[in-house]
C-alpha cells in the first residue's frame, strides 16, 4: 500500500510546490534555481506523507493539507541544504546528486536554505494557499516555527555539531535525535491533524505519542542505514557518520540493539494509534515503512 500512497502524495505535494519556484525577476533566477534544485531532486517526501496521513486519520480531505505538506517539506529541504554545508556535515552527495553548495556555490546554498525556510512560513500564513481560518493558520505557524527553531530542529543540529567526537549517553543521544529529526516529524503529524479541522484533544494526544515514537525511530534508522546501506541506494555517502565520528545509535548500543530499538519504537507508535480506527491505516503503514526502509 505504501508505494501507491507515496506516489499519490508525492504527486500532490509536488504539484502544490511547483508554482513556488518561478523567479519573479531575471536577476533572481540563480537563487530560485538553487531552491528548486534543493526541493525537486528526489526525496521520499516522508513528512508530507505524514501530513496527509494524519489529516486522513481524522477524516480530513487531502486538499485541506496541501499547504501544510508543502511547508514541512520546504523546512526539511532547507535543513538538508544547510546540513550538507562544509561548516556542518560537509557532504557532497544528496539524493544521488551533488549537494546544493556543490551544484551552485556556498553563498547561494546558504541563501537558498534561508529562502526555503521563509517560504514555508509564507505558505502557511497565506489564506490563498492555506485556506483555513486565521486561528488554524496561526496554530500551524506556531507549531512549525517551534519545531524548526532553537527548541527543535536547529537546537538538535547545534547539539549534533557540539557532540562530534564525544561520547553521549543514551539519554543525551535521544535528546539530540528528538530535536534534530523528531521535532519536524512531530510537527508534520500535528499540522496534518490541524488541517483536518477535527483535531479533538484525545486524537491529538494519540497522534502526538505516535509522532514522538516514529520521529525518534526515523533517526535511529537513518543511523543504521549510514552503517549498513550503500551510497548508491542511500543517495548520500554511506559511512559519513563514522568518518566524522558522530554519536549514533549503532555506535552506542551496537547494531542488533539499535535495530531492536527501532522496532520497539515502531510498536510504541502503533500502540499509540489504538484510539484511532481504520482511518489511521496509512499512518500505521508509514510507521512500519520508517523502520523497514533501505534508503
Ligand atoms: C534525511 O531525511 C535527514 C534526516 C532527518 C535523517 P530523509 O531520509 O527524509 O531525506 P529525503 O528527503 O528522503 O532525501
Ligand atoms: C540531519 O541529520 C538532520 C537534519 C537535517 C535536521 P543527518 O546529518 O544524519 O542527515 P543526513 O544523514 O545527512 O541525511
Ligand atoms: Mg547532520
Ligand atoms: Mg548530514
Ligand atoms: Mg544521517
Amino acid at each position: 500500500m505504501i508505494a501507491g500512497y507515496q506516489q499519490r502524495c508525492q504527486a500532490r505535494v509536488d504539484a502544490a510546490l511547483e508554482p513556488l519556484f518561478h523567479a519573479p525577476r531575471t536577476d533572481l533566477q540563480p537563487l530560485y534555481a538553487a531552491m528548486r534544485y534543493s526541493v525537486f531532486n528526489g526525496g521520499k517526501r516522508i513528512r508530507p506523507l505524514l501530513v496527509y496521513a494524519a489529516c486522513e486519520a481524522l477524516e480530513g480531505q487531502p486538499q485541506q493539507a496541501d499547504a501544510a505538506a508543502c511547508a514541512v517539506e520546504l523546512i526539511h529541504a532547507y535543513s538538508l541544504v544547510h546540513d550538507d554545508l562544509p561548516a556542518m556535515d560537509d557532504d557532497d552527495l544528496r539524493r544521488g546528486q551533488p549537494t546544493t553548495h556543490k551544484a551552485f556555490d556556498e553563498a547561494t546554498a546558504i541563501l537558498a536554505g534561508d529562502a526555503l525556510q521563509s517560504l514555508a512560513f509564507e505558505v502557511l500564513a497565506d489564506p490563498q494557499l492555506n485556506a483555513h481560518e486565521a486561528e488554524t493558520r496561526l496554530a500551524m505557524l506556531g507549531s512549525l516555527s517551534r519545531a524548526a527553531g532553537p527548541a527543535g530542529m536547529v537546537g538538535g543540529q547545534a547539539i549534533d555539531l557540539g557532540a562530534v567526537g564525544k561520547q553521549l549517553d543514551q539519554q543525551a543521544l535521544e535528546q539530540m535525535h528528538r530535536h534534530k529529526t523528531g521535532a519536524l516529524i512531530e510537527a508534520s503529524v500535528v499540522l496534518g491533524a490541524l488541517a483536518s479541522g477535527k483535531a479533538d484533544p484525545v486524537s491529538l494526544k494519540a497522534l502526538q505519542r505516535y509522532a514522538a515514537a516514529i520521529g525518534l525511530a526515523f533517526q535511529v534508522q537513518d543511523d543504521i542505514l549510514d552503517v549498513e546501506s550503500d551510497t548508491a541506494t542511500l543517495g548520500k555517502r554511506q559511512g559519513a557518520d563514522i568518518a566524522r565520528d558522530k554519536p549514533t545509535y549503532p555506535a552506542l548500543l551496537g547494531m542488533p540493539a539499535a535495530k531492536a530499538y527501532a522496532l520497539e519504537l515502531c510498536e510504541q507508535a502503533l500502540h499509540a494509534l489504538r484510539p484511532l480506527g481504520s482511518s489511521a491505516e496509512a499512518l500505521r503503514d508509514l510507521a512500519r515503512f520508517i523502520v523497514q526502509r533501505r534508503s
